[in-house]
């Protein structure tokens, strides 16, 4: 039979790469909770249409690398990303007659079919924040700054911010439209790739690398020069917010994000640190989304953050497993019953406490509880009534007592 292994682009976490991703999960809470976010988990998949709608179809995530299958009639997708999935839960629990802009976060799986490389996954998480129901600018400062802060608590080396304005869809459609004329009329200079392109997505023919595309891009018109006098207003003061609060950052005006409900501010957090996929979180505005999944129109703004490529650059401050107060050691079946009560009261009064499971020696039993940093071992040999030995393995002390005053030494020491 061949081997069965975790499928491609997609890995088990275990042992020390757990305990991190624990110590993350509450430093993301820690960052987030203090700015009055609130936890939201959303379904695994979703209705197809949501992406459809919410991502764009003419998106690489939406074109090529969405899991989706049919369940009956309906075409259901794996989540590729967690915005979309927390705008159709504010309409449907009807968000918006709470107070505004509702702040959620979560830290949840997200699947695309990508080419699978070092930082770059076919299952991988995301810590992610949406503040929706506000146009304020404050709002996408703090938002940004906030991502700076986790990054910053982490530990995260190299990081560089990026931003930029895409404006309203009304200027970007007038925008798009003068883009394209500019590439068509360079058509022979640019990529295979970007020349079939121009239709769908001119906009990513500022992601290229081709050196003939490129030089097009040098002449080619930029968008932050044709926002709205609103827009450029909205994107100057949450610069000027950004600059306050201390937070560096390059304009990008070619900052294209890879989808499509963003409006007015965008940003992405690189590090110099990763390798090829450098972008460590990014996010933005997106006040047409709600509308375009059905739902009265309502701006909101967010970001979401690779866990596994801040795990790849955070400081690693090395996490120890959690302590453990008791090990319950016992021989002979009829110890059995008192050692595993014993283990059971002592953790139901809050402590941790392990009990021998795997038939080892009383001397392995010893030794396997100092490598695991007990503090106390209980040691059950098949004594009289409720006695047994309790062993301070700091100061080598030991005592013969009866099972109910364990909690009552442990606590008070010998
Ligand atoms: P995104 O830029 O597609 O945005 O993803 C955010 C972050 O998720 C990336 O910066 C990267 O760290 C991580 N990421 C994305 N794809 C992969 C992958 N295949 N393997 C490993 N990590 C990956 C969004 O998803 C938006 N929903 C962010 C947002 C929230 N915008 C507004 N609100």
């Amino acid at each position: 039979m061949a081997k069965l292994q975790a499928p491609r682009g997609t890995f088990d976490v275990l042992g020390d790469a757990a305990l991190a991703r624990v110590e993350l999960e509450r430093t993301a809470r820690r960052v987030l909770e203090s700015a009055g976010y609130a936890r939201i988990e959303t379904p695994t998949f979703e209705a197809t249409e949501l992406f459809a709608r919410g991502v764009g179809e003419a998106t690489d995530v939406v074109q090529k690398e969405m899991y989706t299958f049919d369940e009956n009639t309906e075409s259901i997708t794996l989540r590729p990303e967690g915005t979309a999935p927390v705008c159709r839960a504010y309409v449907e629990h009807g968000m918006h007659k709470s107070p505004q802009p509702v702040k959620l976060w979560y830290l949840s799986s997200f699947f695309r079919r990508e080419r699978p490389q070092a930082g770059r996954y076919r299952q991988f998480w995301q810590v992610g924040a949406e503040a929706i129901g506000s146009d304020e600018p404050a709002i996408d400062a703090e938002l940004i700054l906030l991502l700076s802060e986790l990054l910053d608590a982490l530990g995260v080396t190299g990081v560089r911010l990026r931003i930029g304005s895409l404006g309203t869809p009304g200027t970007r459609a007038a925008y798009r439209e003068e883009l394209q004329a500019h590439l068509y009329r360079y058509e022979e200079a640019l990529s295979d790739e970007v020349r079939s392109r121009i239709a769908l997505n001119p906009l990513r023919a500022f992601d290229a690398d081709h050196p003939g595309t490129r030089q097009v891009m040098e002449s080619a018109p930029r968008l932050l020069d044709r926002l709205t006098d609103e827009d450029r207003e909205h994107f100057h003061t949450v610069r000027g917010l950004l600059d306050d609060a201390g937070i560096a950052h390059e304009v990008d005006p070619t900052l294209v994000r890879g989808l499509d409900y963003y409006t007015r501010t965008v940003f992405e957090f690189t590090s110099d640190a990763l390798g090829a996929q450098s972008g460590v979180g990014g996010g933005g505005r997106y006040d047409g989304l709600i509308e375009m999944i059905g739902g009265p129109p309502t701006p909101g703004v967010g970001w979401a953050a690779g866990v596994e490529r801040m795990l790849m650059v955070a400081a690693r401050a090395p996490v120890g497993p959690p302590p453990v107060d008791l090990f319950v050691a016992w021989r002979g079946a009829p110890s059995r019953a008192l050692a595993f009560k014993l283990a059971a009261d002592v953790r139901r009064a809050g402590h941790a406490a392990r009990l021998e499971l795997a038939g080892r020696s009383l001397k392995g039993q010893l030794k396997h509880a100092d490598r695991m940093g007990a503090r106390y071992v209980a040691i059950l040999d098949g004594g009289e009534g409720n006695a047994l030995v309790l062993s301070d393995r700091e100061s080598g002390d030991e005592q013969t007592v009866e099972s109910e005053t364990v909690l009552h030494h442990m606590r008070s020491g010998f």
